[in-house]
């Protein structure tokens, strides 16, 4: 059988499995087409998941959720979510795609980065005096051609 992983939508079958690697995705089951959830499967097994908000900010697909399990990471499958997250996000109409990122998330903002995301500012703090970064991802234009 083959180890490639596989994204799919979350159903309410894949909540523990989600439980156990300490993602609360269940709410999100209730949200309807406001949200789109996405979980990486590999071998059968769900290792990673990742949501995108259509509703939260007007124009924007604000990605949220997203978490691959330890043992699965730096093998792009973070990567792939934040990629298909976006897709269903341009796909509903939103012009750019956002995230928050604790300001101490090192690789998580590292990987954004590197995918396109700008910083454009900072939330918070909140109660526990956390701040959070906000990035933006403004897909390139399509070439226009010459003439
Ligand atoms: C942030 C997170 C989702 C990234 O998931 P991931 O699956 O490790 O992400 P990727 O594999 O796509 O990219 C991570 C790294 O692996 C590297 N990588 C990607 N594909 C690779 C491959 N096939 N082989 C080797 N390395 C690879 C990337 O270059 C990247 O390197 P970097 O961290 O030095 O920049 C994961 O670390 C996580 O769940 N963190 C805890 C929760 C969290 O912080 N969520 C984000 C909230 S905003």
């Amino acid at each position: 059988m083959s180890g490639a992983p596989r994204l799919r939508p979350l159903r309410a079958g894949d909540l523990p499995a989600l439980a156990v690697l300490g993602s609360r995705a269940a709410d999100e089951l209730e949200r309807g087409a406001a949200v789109d959830v996405l979980v990486a499967v590999v071998e059968g097994r769900v290792v990673g998941v990742g949501a995108v908000d259509h509703v939260a900010r007007p124009g924007a697909g604000v990605l949220f959720l997203l978490l691959v399990d330890p043992d699965h990471r730096s093998r792009g499958l973070g990567t792939s979510l934040v990629q298909a997250l976006e897709t269903c996000a341009h796909g509903r109409g939103a012009g750019v795609t956002e995230i928050e990122v604790d300001a101490g998330n090192d690789r998580a903002l590292a990987l954004y980065e590197r995918l396109g995301y700008r910083r454009v500012g900072v939330v918070g703090p909140d109660g526990s005096g956390d701040r959070r970064r906000v990035l933006r991802r403004t897909p390139a234009r399509a070439a226009v051609p010459p003439g």
